[in-house]
């Protein structure tokens, strides 16, 4: 089959499409003709030799895709030869063909093509994982979710109004539209303004009763000020670094804060699959009616994956970049 592969660890140009052996799928797997596979930031990550695969897990780049079941394994039950699909993957989405266990494939909402459905699973699983699992949101609490813009942050936005949560989010002023449209109350352009001053003046000195993160460090501290009292920072990634100098963390304390963090990845399969299978429950009703969509930014011929992966490190996207695979 087909692959986007990396020359060696680097930028995008390392990046080239080549032949590469085609997964057998095992005794639980189907294996599905990929026709769309989307990008996340830890494909960057990746490429750069920062984020490397589980064990076990193809070398080969993307997190997730959506297409046609192509052939099962001995014990599949659910599937058959020309089902259409869309899943999370360890590895393995940037190929013609990728293999996903039958418990984490999902139907393709109705009505939806393949270059939406590979924008569903990444972002739209992390964002439930971190409201509903791990923060617990309730409805009519509020959340602060910072890069809003994010393929994560839209999705956030959208799974929060659906739970009948208040949300706030950071962004670039540019971003901002979009994040309103989707049901965040209030955008704040963190390059302009003082985030925790913000959502303090917009909450009426009470804070958010969640904080969803992927800067890290530099909001550490802030994060920590604007939550209210039983609040809770969920951390997702460090895109601003990972060592605080100064802390004060008496809130902690005086607020009985909780501070979690978690990689969706590194979770076990009966983990991942049990996500799935709740996101499908609690989301495909609302992806067939039209209340939760997938953000497609734009979509990118996977010829020209180095292309897309520029445009990411560039943050230009609002929700999601697609590779169409042909
Ligand atoms: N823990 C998990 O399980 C998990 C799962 C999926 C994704 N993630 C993480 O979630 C984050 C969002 O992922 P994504 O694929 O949705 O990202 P994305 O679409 O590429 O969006 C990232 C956005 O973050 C904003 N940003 C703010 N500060 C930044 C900084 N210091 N460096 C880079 N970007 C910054 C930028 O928007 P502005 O223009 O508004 O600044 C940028 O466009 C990533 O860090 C990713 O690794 C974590």
């Amino acid at each position: 089959m087909q692959a986007i592969q990396l020359t060696t660890f680097g930028g995008p140009e390392q990046l080239f499409l080549g032949s590469f052996p085609t997964p057998k799928p095992s005794e639980q797997e189907v294996l599905v003709r990929v026709e769309a596979t989307a990008l996340n930031r830890a494909d960057t990550l990746q490429r750069q030799g920062k984020y490397p695969p589980p064990p076990g897990e193809s070398p080969i780049l993307g997190l997730e895709m959506a297409g046609t079941v192509a052939e099962v394994g001995k014990g599949v039950t659910k599937w058959q030869p020309g089902d259409r699909v869309c899943g999370l993957l360890g590895g393995g989405g940037y190929a013609e063909y990728a293999v996903v266990h039958e418990d984490m494939a999902l139907p393709i909402p109705g009505g939806m093509d393949a270059e939406q459905a590979a924008a569903i699973p990444e972002v739209f699983l992390t964002g439930f994982q971190a409201l509903q699992w791990l923060a617990r949101l309730q409805a009519g609490e509020t959340v602060l979710i910072h890069a809003g813009g994010s393929g994560v942050g839209t999705a956030a936005i959208q799974l929060a109004r659906v739970m009948g949560a208040r949300s706030m989010v950071t962004a670039s002023a540019s971003k901002h539209a979009i994040c309103l449209e989707l049901g965040a109350e209030k955008a704040i352009d963190y390059r302009e303004e003082d985030f925790e001053a913000a959502v303090l003046a917009y909450t009426q000195q009470q804070g958010a009763d969640v904080a969803l993160d992927f800067i890290g460090a530099p909001y550490f501290q802030q994060n920590i000020n604007v939550l209210r009292t039983d609040g809770r920072l969920i951390l997702l990634a460090l895109m601003g670094g990972v060592k605080t100098e100064q802390l004060n963390i008496s809130s902690v304390l005086r607020k009985r804060l909780q501070i979690t963090g978690s990689t969706l990845r590194a979770r076990t399969l009966e983990y991942k699959i049990a996500l799935a299978q709740d996101l499908f429950r609690f989301a495909w009703p609302l992806f067939e009616e039209g209340t939760l969509k997938p953000i497609v930014d734009s979509v990118f011929d996977w010829k020209d994956v180095a292309e897309a992966h520029r445009y990411m490190e560039a943050n230009r996207n609002v929700g999601k970049i697609v590779l169409r695979v042909s």
